[in-house]
């Protein structure tokens, strides 16, 4: 079974509670969910292998320790994954950055598949999902299954705000697969929103309503 990391760390607590704020603008929602993104980068590679180098200082050489093992790679469900990329970059510039588009049908809430485009190596990399709201799970399931087509065998999902039955889901679909989310919420609506959540995702970071 797969664990679920909430990132209790009070500046992603604070900044989370502004992004739930329903006066928060698409400006600042998108700063904030970059500003988020990168805090919770920093837990995501927190298991990442380290080796030791020799580093000379202005004073003297030394073994210094510098991040060895898999290259990274991100991948973001669009379309509000993008809102989550430049965060992780600024920690991880290496990173190669692969998209996937899935959109939820607002009827069915199943996701459809309309665009992907991934790194050359990607089986090669660690993977990193970006998606602020896992829902009913739907769609960063059926990513993380097109990506384990694809020969991808290490994989973290990374979003803002999980429901209980997007993570039932994935831990039953994808129990390789560990979740890092900022909060777990009470549940869905009827609709598939999370409760109480914090809107459409896609639609505050873009101002499409
Ligand atoms: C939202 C969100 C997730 C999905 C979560 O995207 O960004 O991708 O819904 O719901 P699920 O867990 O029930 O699948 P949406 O389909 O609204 O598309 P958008 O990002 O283009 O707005
Ligand atoms: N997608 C969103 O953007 N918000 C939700 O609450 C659920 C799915």
């Amino acid at each position: 079974m797969s664990t679920v990391h909430v990132i209790t760390h009070p500046l992603v607590q604070h900044k989370l509670t502004m992004i739930r704020d329903k006066d928060t603008g698409p400006k600042d929602f998108r700063d904030l969910v970059e500003e988020v993104s990168l805090l919770m980068a920093y837990e995501v590679t927190r298991d990442m292998p380290l080796e030791e180098v020799e580093v000379e200082t202005p004073i003297c050489k030394m073994k210094g320790q510098t991040i060895s093992g898999k290259k990274v790679g991100v991948v973001p469900i669009l379309r509000a994954g993008l809102g989550m990329v430049n965060g992780i970059l600024r920690l991880i510039p290496t990173a190669k950055v692969g998209h996937v588009g899935l959109y939820r049908d607002p009827e069915t809430l199943k996701p459809v598949e309309y665009y992907c485009k991934l790194p050359v190596d990607v089986e090669e990399r660690e993977i990193i999902v970006i998606d602020p709201m896992l829902a009913t799970g739907g769609s960063a399931a059926a990513a993380i299954e097109y990506l384990k087509e694809r020969g991808v065998t290490h994989i973290k999902l990374m979003c803002l705000l999980a429901a209980p039955e997007g993570i039932q889901l994935l831990q039953r679909e994808h129990p390789d697969v560990d979740i890092f989310t900022a909060a777990v919420d009470e549940r869905l609506n009827s609709h598939g929103y999370i409760i109480p959540g914090l809107g459409d995702a896609g639609d505050r970071l873009f101002g499409t309503k």
